[in-house]
């Protein structure tokens, strides 16, 4: 099932919280909708699933307009599941109960089929009759997940399903429900404000900021060609460098990175991934070369995390952070070359604080 958003706007207390938000979904497709908090994830999803209506704007599902200017199609007659973020069980139903709680349409021999079916997926038959207190957090999020999946919604709304699990169970769920929903060809829209988790999970990213729409593309896309500083440094730390451009170069303190078509003089902010920085004995490009001061180097799971001063001065010098796989070799006080690879370069203008 399809879904498209055009323009939607909405206010809350005369703030606006919703602003010009378009982006659609394609059958099957599975989107993250990303941004940090009080950004509009959670609004968003609820003017999808009719719980808020917009003040302007229009959303279609399949062929159908469920909501327009002066018109809407009720909540329950737009065939969307949706999880809410405290994925709250009824704690007065059992597992089973709650997995058949929206299949009040069906004959009970149907009921009973589809709730086994769907317990056999989430592999809790044997906890079908417990009541939610009596499960653990991550079972109480598969069934949350199993009941919004049992009445087969075209469209699914999962809002932070993942949330308040430790990294492990929320890793093996988040896959978990990946496979399932693509299996399945489910469309569903599914939110959080992990870069990680959107990245891993997602066919595409919505990312949101303030209530509008910064970037739609696929999580390489986002990663890759970033629209904007906030888009660049949202996915990973970066390091953020002053420059100004001076012709076919950008003047910067860890030396001279090549213009990007920026007019001469223009002030920029240089975000360059830990990555893009590898450090060694030989310059591979003279120009995006220079030596470092090794300041702190840092073993953290596997990778090193290293500080390096870009100039001798007294302190306060610029520092930049690099990764390297495995323990690094070099010790604090050695002098290393430093090099940046420009395509994990990203440059925008300056952004003055009005
Ligand atoms: N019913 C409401 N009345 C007034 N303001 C609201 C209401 N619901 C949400 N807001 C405000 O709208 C903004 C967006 O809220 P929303 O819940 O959509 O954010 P979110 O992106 O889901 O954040 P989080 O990641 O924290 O869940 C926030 O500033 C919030 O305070
Ligand atoms: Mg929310």
């Amino acid at each position: 099932m399809t879904l498209k958003l055009e323009n939607l706007t909405l206010r809350f207390d005369d703030q606006p919280v919703i602003r010009d938000v378009s982006f659609d979904v394609a059958d099957g497709e599975l989107v993250c909708l990303l941004g940090p908090s009080g950004c509009g994830k959670t609004t968003t999803l609820r003017l999808i699933a009719g719980f808020e209506r917009p003040e302007s704007g229009t959303i279609t599902i399949g062929d159908q307009i469920v909501s327009t200017a002066g018109q809407a199609v009720a909540p329950q007659k737009r065939d969307v599941g949706f999880l809410f973020q405290d994925y709250a069980l009824f704690p007065h139903l059992t597992v089973a109960e709650n997995i058949a709680y929206g299949l009040s349409d069906r004959t009970r021999q149907q009921v009973k089929e589809r709730t086994w079916e769907m317990l056999r997926q989430i592999r809790m038959l044997n906890h079908a009759d417990k009541y939610p207190h009596e499960l653990s957090g991550g079972e109480q999020q598969r069934v949350a997940l199993a009941r919004a999946r049992a009445p087969r919604p075209s469209l699914l709304l999962l809002d932070e399903p993942f949330s308040g699990l430790d990294t492990s169970l929320r890793a093996k769920l988040r896959r978990e429900t990946r496979d399932v929903l693509k299996d399945r060809g489910v469309t569903a829209i599914i939110v959080t404000h992990d870069p990680e988790e959107a990245m891993l999970m997602a066919d595409r990213i919505v990312l949101m900021r303030d209530g509008r729409v910064v970037q739609t593309g696929t999580p390489e896309e986002l990663y890759t060609n970033p629209v904007d500083a906030f888009t660049a440094e949202f996915f990973c730390e970066v390091n953020h460098l002053d420059g100004v451009v001076e012709g076919d170069w950008i003047k910067t303190n860890a030396g001279l990175i090549p213009n990007q078509n920026h007019p001469d003089g223009m002030e920029v902010d240089v975000l360059i991934r830990p990555e893009a920085v590898t450090l060694g004995s030989a310059a591979f490009d003279k120009a995006l070369s220079q030596e470092v001061r090794v300041c702190a180097v840092d073993y953290a799971g596997g990778t090193s995390h290293i500080r390096l001063a870009l100039s001798d001065g007294p302190e306060p010098v610029p520092h930049i952070q690099a990764r390297h796989p495995g323990p690094f070799q070099s010790a604090v006080g050695d002098h290393i070359q430093l090099n940046i690879d420009q395509a994990q370069t990203f440059i925008f203008p300056k952004q003055h604080d009005a």
